[in-house]
């Protein structure tokens, strides 16, 4: 019996190890970010739901969220911790607050 449980517990302890090896870089770089949650529907060309729901709301000039230096960092923060209409919110077990300012200070590039 005691046998088994520290094979359990030995194997435990390998698969959280493989896991740690595998385990992606935290935290996550801005770009990853972006192409993991956000770009799929907020596509620069104006493509994905995201886009066409701001696009018909908005205007052309609040079509993208990339590269529009218009968006206060605070209204961002807000949008992914809320959700805003269709939008679901993003918790922080999906992005942290570091990861969530990284991903602001690179939607606020072209
Ligand atoms: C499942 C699709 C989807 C995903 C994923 C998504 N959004 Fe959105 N987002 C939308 C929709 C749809 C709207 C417009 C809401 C509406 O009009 O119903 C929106 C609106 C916004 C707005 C408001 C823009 C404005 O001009 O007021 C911001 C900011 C925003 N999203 C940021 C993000 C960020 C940052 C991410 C990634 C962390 C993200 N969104 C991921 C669908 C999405």
């Amino acid at each position: 019996m005691d046998k088994l449980i520290s094979k359990l517990v030995l194997s435990l302890l390998l698969g959280s190890i493989a896991i740690g090896a595998t385990a992606e870089e935290r935290p996550r770089p801005a770009e990853e970010s972006w192409m993991l949650f956000c770009e799929g529907c907020h596509r620069p060309d104006g493509e994905g739901p995201g886009a066409v729901m701001l696009q018909r709301r908005f205007g052309d000039e609040r079509m993208a969220i990339k590269g529009n230096t218009t968006l206060a960092p605070e209204y961002i923060k807000q949008v992914v911790r809320n959700g805003f209409l269709e939008m679901a919110p993003l918790r922080p077990t999906d992005i942290t607050d570091a990861e969530l300012d990284l991903l602001i200070e690179f939607l606020r590039t072209k």
